[in-house]
């Protein structure tokens, strides 16, 4: 592509070091949309040449939803060029539903649907609504801090143990394991591969143990209603406990982000975060995902040999899906470049592309971002930026590590 120098490369973290590649995607959508990016780099283990860069926003959606031709399976969903991954860890991957294919994909997504309809969801808005506040009470009287963690980080994961019922003293160890298991990209965060590794282990244990508690007893949780209903099909314990190592990534880090990344946006425009206080438009928390876009991209590999849009893709060829693109592609979206927090419509793919991986927690998400930003303009609405953002070292998530704040 005559639009980006040799050797770029969209999967090197240092390239999102202090942003999104927003400039090189524009490019791209203009005179490439399906773009060749050579790779040397490879997986241990792979002999990869490179992948598809697909940018445009009915491209991605249309990868998305042919499963058929686009697999989640063969390579998983992640796009990791990186020293970090091998062989035997992507069949370990592929216990997670996220890197399943039909039908075993559908088998799954409709055992673990029933945990997560629009009544449960609903069911934790009470408890989440309190926490918020007491999140936001608790730091105004700090003074002034680090909103990611005296806030962000704090209701994705309380909202992934109510939802899933961990004991209260559980918690501390759940959160501790989530946080070590996504960072490794980030040399200053110090998690390592095998600390990385050894808290997933930990966390599978342990929600292996709980499914088996429920198996023998149920009780009126969601984790009873996966493992232990009768008449239909049930995920076994070993299932389970991956489905939670699963939600522990991606309900935690990917809420987060978006959480910072929507607080950012209001410390640097003002007239929104006004506006948000005035009205609370329920439009709000949509256009931070469409903003943030906190998952970058996902792959899939083609099954067999095929085309998109056109251009022909190969047989065993990786196809990386850049959200992050599409959520500015100016065919879909007026001024893309604008925070509008009264975007109607905003058909934007932050949660992915429409198809059978949809995200599951979608609902779960929008409630948690709404219930935050309500209890800020409540408790914290002079807050103010005490300095820049320092982004996380990933390709793959759009992430805040520390946002410095005056709360009042
Ligand atoms: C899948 C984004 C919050 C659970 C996904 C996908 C994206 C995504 C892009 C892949 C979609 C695809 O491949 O088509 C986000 C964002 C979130 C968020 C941006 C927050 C702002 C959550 C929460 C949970 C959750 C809170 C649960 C507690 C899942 C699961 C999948 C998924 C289980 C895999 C679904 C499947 O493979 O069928 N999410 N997510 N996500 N998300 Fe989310």
């Amino acid at each position: 592509c005559p639009a980006l120098p040799e050797g770029f490369d969209f999967t090197d973290p240092d390239l999102y070091q202090h942003r999104v590649p927003l400039p090189e995607f524009a490019a791209l959508r203009r005179t490439a949309p399906v773009w060749w990016n050579a790779q040397r780099r490879g997986v241990a283990g792979f002999d990869d040449e490179g992948y598809w860069v697909v940018t445009r926003h009915a491209d991605v959606r249309e990868v998305s939803t042919r499963p058929e031709d686009f697999s989640a399976r063969l390579n998983t969903s992640v796009i990791r060029f990186s020293e970090h991954i091998r062989r035997d860890e992507i069949e370990a991957q592929r216990l997670m539903m996220l890197n399943m294919d039909p039908p075993e994909h559908t088998r799954v997504r409709q055992i673990v649907q029933r945990g997560f309809t629009p009544r449960s969801v609903r069911a934790l808005e009470a408890a989440l609504r309190e926490r918020a506040g007491a999140i936001a009470t608790g730091a105004r009287e700090r003074g002034s801090g680090d909103f990611v963690a005296d806030i962000a980080c704090e209701l994705p994961l309380q909202a992934i143990a109510e939802l899933i019922g961990i004991p209260q003293d559980d918690r501390a160890r759940i959160f501790d394991w989530s946080n070590k298991m996504i960072a490794y990209d980030d040399p200053e965060l110090a998690i390592t591969e095998e600390i990385g590794a050894e808290a997933a282990m930990e966390l599978i244990a342990y929600a292996m143990n709980l499914a088996a508690d429920r198996a023998k007893c149920p009780a009126r949780d969601i984790v009873s209603r996966l493992v232990a209903a009768e008449g239909e099909g049930n995920l076994g314990s070993d299932e389970f406990g991956f489905f939670v190592l699963l939600l522990a990534v991606a309900g935690n880090e990917t809420t987060r982000n978006a959480i910072s990344h929507g607080m950012h946006a209001f410390l640097t425009h003002p007239d929104q975060w006004d506006l948000y206080k005035r009205e609370r438009p329920v439009t709000a928390a949509e256009e931070i995902v469409r903003w943030a876009t906190p998952v970058v991209s996902f792959q899939r590999t083609a099954t067999r040999d095929t085309e998109l849009s056109g251009t022909p893709i190969g047989a065993g060829q990786r196809v990386g899906i850049f959200y992050a693109s599409a959520n500015h592609d100016p065919e879909v979206f007026d001024a893309p470049e604008n925070f509008d927090i009264t975007r109607d419509p905003n058909p934007h793919l932050g949660f992915g592309g429409g198809g059978p991986h949809f995200c599951l927690g979608k609902s779960l998400a929008v409630m948690e971002i709404d219930l935050v930003f309500q209890a800020i303009a409540d408790t914290l609405p002079d807050i103010q930026l005490a300095g820049e953002p320092r982004r996380l070292r990933s390709a793959w998530l759009n992430g805040i590590k520390e946002l410095r704040v005056r709360y009042a």
